[in-house]
């Protein structure tokens, strides 16, 4: 076998064996097949596709070019979550408390934010003193104790995606499905999962911009994922609007906690409780919806779900007080209102604006390398369906001065439409897709 030989066949169309492509995952780990022969690969498979059993094959080399956790000790299914990206989108602090709290063991490896969509590590990191650089062998036993972990990728995990993602971000094929599937899947299986649950968003501030590109990657997954032995379902969620109230990392982790503690923004309960249904479905803990959902519903009003958060935050190193206590978060200098310009009804916010605008601000990073300030946001005082009158606040700015509030003003405001007539709702779930 030789590199140049499997290129040619992904090239010219050819479908590849499952020991070909690991192959070409074990020699580009171990630098016998050099990056510019694997971005070649990458584009071949950008412009030819690859069937579900080479997607499989390639998700399950991608895995296992690292260390696979090993939970057996855990009681309880093994379920997690993983959503495509969004704008406020915090669930994942949530709902993993929440399914611990209801039996259901998460082992939740997240990813840092870059562009336009915030990650679930740089919220965790608003928490004084919290640590999401835990190796995995710390882990295995914060699961086994706790029942969920919030952790950030090891080196050891999934070293194949990290090594092929920096050649398909400067390459141009990142956008593929196949090679999208595998990224996101070996990373997931190698968690040691039953079973898996998909946020997939959808709209102008999701990477999936549309309903058939969205499906498409949601198919391929939940097939991949069966094949590969693993429990997949998918749930597709609109994501034009930035989901809660919270655009900005402390912002985002003070909102996720309200909703453990029984409060928080309609659509980000609403959205944290389908996902959650799904999970305790996926992991048989429940045998209907509806049963589902009232267990979620015990978690939280029995404090059960907080209290699991509080324990954790204080074995990963951070100080527990913020669950219930907010202000112990950063917070920004300086607050500047966006008033509202004329009366009448919220009818729309644009998402992608409101997450460029979040990071200007210092919320996120366009480079990896790059630092964040945590205690920067936008929040969405109005919501669409919501009035206002002429002067009032539509959103709050939280900046680190009265110049970087300024200068974001416009923009906040230019997300905004307010109009005569309400907007028609909208779902937020769109459709659920079972394995
Ligand atoms: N997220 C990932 O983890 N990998 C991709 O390829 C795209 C999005």
């Amino acid at each position: 076998m030789s590199a140049v030989t499997v290129i040619a066949k992904k090239r010219d169309g050819g479908a590849l064996s499952p020991e070909e492509i690991r192959w070409l995952i074990e020699g580009f780990v171990a630098g016998r097949v050099a990056g510019y022969q694997m971005a070649a690969f990458a584009m071949a498979v950008f412009l030819r596709g690859m069937t579900p059993a080479e997607t499989a094959a390639l998700t399950l080399a991608m895995r296992d070019s690292g260390r696979v956790a090993k939970l057996h000790g855990a009681r309880g299914p093994k379920v997690d979550k993983h959503s495509t990206g969004g704008v406020g989108d915090k669930v994942s602090i949530c709902l993993a408390p929440l399914l611990a709290a209801c039996g259901v063991r998460v082992p939740m490896i997240s990813g840092r934010g870059l562009g336009h969509t915030g990650g679930t590590l740089d919220k965790l990191e608003a928490i004084p003193g919290f640590r999401v650089d835990v190796p995995l062998s710390r882990f295995e036993r914060l699961v086994k104790t706790h029942g969920f972990a919030l952790i950030g990728q090891t080196a050891d995990l999934a070293p194949a995606d990290r090594k092929l993602y920096a050649l398909r971000d400067v390459t141009a094929t990142v956008e593929s499905i196949p090679l999208i599937t595998a990224s996101i899947l070996s990373k997931k299986l190698a968690e040691d999962l039953d079973a898996l649950v998909l946020d997939v968003k959808v709209g102008r501030g999701a990477f999936m911009k549309t309903l058939p590109e969205a499906r498409a990657l949601a198919r391929s997954i939940v097939s991949v994922g069966r094949a590969a032995g693993t429990r997949v379902s998918a749930v597709l969620t609109r994501m034009d609007v930035p989901l809660g109230r919270t655009v900005g990392n402390a912002l985002e982790t003070a909102e996720a906690f309200e909703v453990l503690l029984g409060g928080g923004p309609d659509d980000l309960v609403e959205c944290t409780l389908a996902l959650g249904v799904e999970m305790l479905r996926a992991g048989k803990l429940a045998k209907s919806d509806a049963r589902a959902e009232a267990l979620l519903r015990k978690a939280i009003t029995s404090g059960r779900a907080a209290a699991k958060m509080e324990a954790l935050v204080a074995a990963q190193g951070g100080d527990p007080r913020v669950v219930r206590e907010p202000d112990r978060l950063p917070r920004a200098k300086h607050q500047s209102a966006v008033n509202a310009t004329r009366s009448g009804v919220v009818q729309d916010i644009d998402a992608l604006a409101i997450a460029h605008a979040a990071l200007r601000l210092g919320a996120g990073r366009t480079r990896a390398d790059q630092s964040i300030d945590p205690s920067v946001g936008i929040e969405l005082v109005k919501k669409p369906g919501e009035l206002v009158k002429r002067g009032e606040p539509l959103a709050c700015i939280h900046a680190k001065s009265r110049s970087a509030a300024e200068a974001e003003a416009a923009a906040v405001l230019d997300a905004y439409r307010v109009g005569a007539r309400a907007p028609r709702p909208q779902a937020l779930v769109i459709e659920r897709l079972r394995g």
